[in-house]
């Protein structure tokens, strides 16, 4: 009888498990499909890449595709900021809101579930992007119309091809460069 119960619930842990291994499959695909699959900024060079942009206490942060949350996370407790992430993938944006709240940083720190091209950036002073040329591309006259003159965009991975945004700095670094720009 013990043999049985124990087989069942076994089973039934394992169906759980494949359960929630098929939606979390499931959802990166879903954000591959919109346009960047998820991969993650290493934790390691998040510090580097957030102290070459000086930011200030009380500015307002914006991540474009924000994954885990990492680098608003950081962003809010080390500098600060009031950070906004935005993501298409609803577990993320769970995971995110979830981090966030355990780290007690969530009055500053916020994670919505939208589409990046659903948003408008006017009030940010920081946006920080890791995500694939083909959606920076479509993203670009977007950030050239709604941001302040004064925002530092932050690129990592890839660089931005446009007249109109000027390279201020380069944080090299293996294996993705980290590109600073302003309107
Ligand atoms: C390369 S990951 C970067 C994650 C995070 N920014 C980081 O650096 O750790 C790109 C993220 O963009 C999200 N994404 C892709 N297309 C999107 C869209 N159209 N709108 C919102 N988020 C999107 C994906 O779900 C994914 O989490």
């Amino acid at each position: 009888m013990i043999f049985i119960i124990a087989y069942l619930g076994l089973i039934f842990f394992l169906l759980i498990f494949l359960f929630f291994m098929s939606l979390y499959t499931a959802f990166l695909i879903y954000s591959s499909f919109k346009g960047s699959p998820y991969v993650a900024t290493r934790k390691k060079v998040i510090k580097e890449i957030l102290e070459m942009a000086n930011l200030k206490k009380g500015k307002v942060f914006y991540e474009l595709g924000s994954g885990d949350g990492r680098v608003n996370r950081l962003a809010v407790k080390n500098w600060q900021v009031k950070a906004v992430g935005v993501d298409i993938n609803p577990l993320l944006v769970f995971w995110s809101n979830f981090l966030a709240k355990l780290q007690k940083l969530d009055k500053n720190c916020q994670f919505i579930r939208k589409n990046i091209f659903d948003i408008n950036y006017s009030k940010a002073d920081y946006l920080y992007i890791f995500l694939m040329p083909d959606l920076i591309k479509k993203l670009t006259p977007k950030l050239k119309k709604e941001l302040k003159k004064t925002c530092l965009i932050i690129s990592h991975g890839f660089k931005i091809e446009d007249k109109g945004i000027k390279l201020i700095k380069v944080k090299e670094g293996k294996p993705f460069n980290t590109y600073y720009y302003r309107i």
